[in-house]
């Protein structure tokens, strides 16, 4: 029986990669996404299915997990990898309605979809959650108040499902992407292709930028059996920015 593998966020970018690496993995993929057509999009790349759905919004949320089961019974692997970013913007600078929507997409929309499949992974005695968190989510000075203060949410919330379901056969781990060429990098205003903008100590590096296939293929490595011992860890996919 082949893995059922629900990732959010699959219309663009590195979600969109992690459900190209995990159908060639085997998996039977789930493609969510807000935007329905490149939800579709990805679904028909992948022979996978397709479910519109915001994952800030608990009733759509439920719409999706209840879709997922009924299409395939179960969900073995949760990618909570969709997310939007903050235009960069400092703490005063930060509008309410923008702190609100952060928060609710990056920390609050991967608590409520993590918290509608949790029961069919404890039912199913197994399942793998790889989070996409952000190297912001251990620095302070990788983007915007509200990304950064999502993101190291989104590490709070890795641990603790980590430590909560350890014994329940359920794994949860994230991984840190650093800068990667997708939509949000360039809307973001955080960097463009050349390296400029905020993020310019990063070039230092000289690797600029990943490719959303370098975080997928962590991501389908973090949800196999050979990580099987793997839980609550915090995986940089960065070219080394984390360590320098
Ligand atoms: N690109 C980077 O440099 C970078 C770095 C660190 C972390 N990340 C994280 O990687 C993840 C993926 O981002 P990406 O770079 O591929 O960006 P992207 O913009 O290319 O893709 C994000 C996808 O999420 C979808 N989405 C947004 N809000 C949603 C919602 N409420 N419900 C369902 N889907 C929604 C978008 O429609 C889009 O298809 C995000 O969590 C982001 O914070 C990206």
């Amino acid at each position: 029986m082949s893995r059922v593998a629900l990732i959010t966020g699959a219309g663009s970018g590195i979600g969109r990669a992690m459900a190209h690496r995990f159908a060639a993995a085997g998996a039977s993929v789930v493609a969510c996404d807000v935007n329905k057509d490149a939800a579709e999009e990805t679904a028909q790349a992948v022979d996978g299915l397709a479910v519109a759905a915001d994952i800030s919004d608990e009733s759509s949320v439920a719409a999706l997990v209840e879709t997922v089961v009924g299409a395939h019974q179960r969900i073995d692997v949760l990618c909570n990898n969709a997310g939007i970013m903050d235009n960069m913007a400092l703490p005063a600078d930060m509008s309410v309605e923008m702190w609100h929507r952060v928060l609710g997409v990056n920390l609050t929309g991967t608590f409520l979809v993590t918290h509608a499949v949790l029961p069919h992974m404890l039912r199913q005695g197994k399942g793998a959650i790889v989070n996409t968190a952000s190297e912001a989510g251990i620095r302070g000075g990788a983007a915007g108040v509200a990304y950064t203060a999502s993101k190291h949410g989104v590490i709070g919330l890795t641990r603790n499902v980590a430590w909560a379901y350890a014994k329940q056969g359920i794994r949860c781990n994230a991984i840190l992407p650093g800068p990667t060429m997708t939509g949000i990098a360039g809307s973001a205003g955080a960097f463009d292709a050349t390296g400029a903008g905020r993020l310019g100590p990063v070039i230092a590096l000289g690797e600029l930028m990943a490719q959303p296939e370098n975080m997928a293929d962590v991501a389908v490595f973090l949800a196999s059996d050979e990580a099987a011992f793997v839980n609550g860890a915090l995986v940089p996919v960065d070219g080394g920015w984390a360590a320098a």
